[in-house]
């Protein structure tokens, strides 16, 4: 059978709790034996030259493969080390978790975005933004949940917005160009399938988040809209994500940020699909599709003891 990690810090196992109950049902009607793992209980480094991973008053077996809800790039790049399958990988948490460098990577392959400048706080001089177009939006890289997200409307401000941040310790910031407020597109992605689009909207708010009080539709996605999808889609090599849109002011849509970590909330409410258990069956689907790479990571992860570095490449 295959197993698996479903690994959250406690912090967020605590408030995800019915979330996690039916991840693990699904898992359950799926045959899969998905185990739930608290982030604490992992311990990893080096010893004698050797990656390791202990799970405390737990044998040393390592998974299949792991959900990692816990944007935790080392530990994911550990695990990937010692060859097991992470989801979504490393190279994803890594660029959808931080807004400057989700930008950065996804201009580079041409995706339509907004203006954006990236900031340090530590090294932020307000000569270099004299020439801005305000109201802008600030948002810190790291932020989640829209609260680390500000309309600014003048040079004034902006200076004292990355100032009062820098006195809490330094941070990374976004300068955006502002384009239509209170409007954001969440696609939801298994794989390599679109499951389906849901468009939020504010009408008191320019940040169209559904916690900050936004509602939410279904959104048919037209085909051009589609093929912007796939086109970024296929950047990576995805497990689950939301591939997130704001739109200019022509009505194109705008990529805005990948969620690595994606809820479900706002698409279970408007739709019947299960979107875990569509997760659930394109894991086993992928991990079990190509025999002759899962027999490599077996013989591989027998070599463990050995090897420092495992690298293990079942791809989907
Ligand atoms: N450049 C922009 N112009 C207009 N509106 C924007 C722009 N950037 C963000 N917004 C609005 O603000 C909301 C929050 O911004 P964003 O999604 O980038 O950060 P976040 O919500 O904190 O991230 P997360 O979705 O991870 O929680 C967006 O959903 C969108 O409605
Ligand atoms: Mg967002």
């Amino acid at each position: 059978m295959l197993k698996g990690w479903l690994i959250y810090n406690q912090a967020d196992a605590e408030r995800n709790r019915a979330y996690i109950d039916w991840f693990l049902s699904e898992a359950e009607a799926a045959g899969v034996e998905l185990q739930f793992v608290s982030k604490e209980d992992l311990t990893f480094g080096v010893k004698n030259n050797l990656l390791y991973l202990k799970r405390s008053n737990e044998p040393d077996r390592l998974p299949d493969f792991c959900v990692m809800r816990n944007m935790d790039e080392l530990l994911s790049v550990h695990l990937e080390a010692l060859g097991v399958k992470v989801y979504n990988n490393s190279f994803v948490s890594q660029i959808a978790n931080d807004k400057a460098k989700a930008h950065q990577y996804l201009a580079k392959h041409n995706i339509p975005m907004p203006d954006t400048t990236f900031v340090q706080a530590d090294d932020y001089r307000e000569a270099n933004f004299t020439r801005l177009v305000f109201p802008v939006v600030l948002k810190a890289v790291k932020g989640r949940g829209g609260t680390e997200v500000f309309l600014i409307d003048s040079l004034e401000e902006l200076t004292a917005r990355v100032k009062l941040r820098l006195e809490r310790g330094s941070d990374s910031y976004v300068v955006q160009q502002l384009v239509q407020p209170g409007k954001d597109l969440r696609v939801f992605i298994v794989g390599q399938q679109i499951v389906g689009a849901i468009l939020r909207e504010s009408d008191r708010d320019f940040r169209a988040n559904f916690s900050l009080g936004g509602r939410s539709s279904l959104y048919p996605l037209n085909e051009v809209e589609t093929s912007l999808v796939r086109q970024i889609m296929d950047l990576f090599e995805l497990g689950m994500v939301g591939i997130d849109f704001v739109f200019g002011h022509d009505g194109s849509m705008l990529f805005n940020e990948m969620e690595d970590v994606v809820g479900s909330r706002t698409l279970s409410l408007n739709s019947d699909l299960n979107i875990l258990k569509i997760y659930l069956d394109a894991l086993t689907g992928i991990i079990w599709e190509d025999d002759n790479s899962v027999s490599r990571v077996v013989i591989e992860r027998k070599e463990i003891d050995k090897t420092p570095f495992i690298r293990c490449e079942v791809r989907f």
